[in-house]
Formats: structure tokens, sequence, C-alpha cells
């Protein structure tokens, strides 16, 4: 088993990916951040994107839709801090460093929190989705999309043996869909409203939750 993720460490390699991510994972999570984005700009509002890398989802969502984004990588931030006055982005409201589990903003603030490829990465992932519901509004969504560690075969054999490098990384490759389910059922104010298989081959989930 490989030894579980920390946040400085998490911190440290998103410093290194910042220069060359567009590049690498622009185009190949494009499909995850669309699927999100569509489902809450249907709510619209004001809207949380936790783990907002270099910015490259906030010009797809609506310009009447407000945004704060937020990441513990203070060189993927800059990167989107420059693509805003870039694209000249006047619905971004925030843009700062923040830990996904310690978000410094009050209670039932967001009518949406989208975490796009993120929540596998995060050290405490149950206590960091907790906070994601503290911040929204009651009836309000939070939408993830993410890869799903295989649950057997060799997808799986392969993912366990991944996972010592892919934590330097900045993920978890192997991380089982039971914590996401698991958290939602024993959170009383929280209902797991669909889970969507995503291209590659399933392999990826888009996951929605409904605040109570
Ligand atoms: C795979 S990238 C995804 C970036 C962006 N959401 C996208 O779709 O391209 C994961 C992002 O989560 C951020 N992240 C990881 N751990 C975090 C934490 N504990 N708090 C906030 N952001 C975190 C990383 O710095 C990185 O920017």
């Amino acid at each position: 088993m490989a030894a579980d993720i920390d946040r400085a460490g998490v911190a440290k390699a998103y410093g290194r990916w910042a220069p060359v991510y567009d590049l690498v994972f622009g185009k190949v999570f494009d499909h995850g951040r669309q699927s999100t984005i569509a489902e809450a700009d249907k709510i619209g509002g004001r809207i949380l994107d936790v783990g907002v890398g270099t910015g490259l989802s906030l010009s797809e969502y609506s310009p009447t839709t407000k945004l704060c984004g937020v990441d513990i990588s203070e060189p993927m931030l800059r990167k989107a801090q420059q693509r805003v006055r870039a694209l000249g982005l006047k619905n971004v409201e925030t843009l700062a460093v923040m830990d996904a589990k310690n978000l410094a903003f009050p209670d039932s603030l967001f009518d949406a929190v989208v975490a796009q490829y993120v929540i596998t990465a995060v050290p405490d992932p149950e206590a960091t989705l907790d906070d994601f519901i503290r911040v929204l509004k009651p009836g309000g969504e939070l939408i993830l999309v993410n890869h799903i560690g295989a649950e057997s075969g060799p997808r799986r054999l392969f993912e366990l043996a991944f996972a010592p490098l892919a934590r330097r990384l900045g993920w978890r490759p192997e991380f089982p869909w039971a914590r996401l389910a698991n958290w939602a059922a024993k959170h009383s104010g929280v209902t797991l409203t669909e889970r969507r298989p995503m291209p590659p081959m399933g392999h990826f989930s888009l996951i929605r939750y409904r605040k109570s």
C-alpha cells in the first residue's frame, strides 16, 4: 500500500506542473470540465470552483455566473490570475490560495461547489467534502468530476502499482468509489443524486450531491 498523500507534497507537485499543466492536462480533462460546468450553470448564482488550478474552467462558465476560485498551489493560481486578466473575465469575484478542507468562506454562501480532478489529491477527502457542504446553501449542489479507481482486474493492479509514483505527481489513482458513496450515506444533510460514467471507458465519473 502506498503512503498517503500530504498537502505540502501535493502543493509542491502542482508548483512543478504549473508551467506545463495546460499543455498536458488541458485537452485530456476538457470533457469532464465542460460537463460539470454545464451542470453548475443550470444552477447559476455564485459558484465556488475548488482546485481551480490554472483557471482553464473559468471562461467556460456563463458570464452571468459569479465565480470564486481557490487552490493550494500559488504557481497554479498565478496562471489563473493571468488568464482572468487576459480574457477580461468580469464575473470572477475572487481567486485565492486556500486549502480545500479549510475554506475561508462563511456557511451557506454558494449555490454550487465544483471540484474538477481534485478530491483524490486532498489528504482527507471526507473532511474536505464536509467543508464543501458547509459553504453550500441549502438545496445547493456539489459537483465533482474525477478518475475513480477500478474495483478489480488488471486496471486495479496497474493503479496499485502506479500509486507510489502518482502520489509524487499529486494524486491517488486507486481512489475507491466507496469512499465517496459512504461519505454521503453517513452525512445526514447530503443526498447523492448522480454518478455519471465519463470517458475514457467510464474510468472517470461526474458525481452530484445535493445539500438538504
Ligand atoms: C488535477 S488539478 C485540476 C485543476 C483544474 N480543476 C482543472 O480542471 O484543470 C488539481 C488541482 O487541485 C489543487 N489542489 C490539490 N490539493 C488541494 C487542496 N488541499 N486545496 C486546494 N486545492 C488543491 C492542485 O493545486 C491543482 O491545481
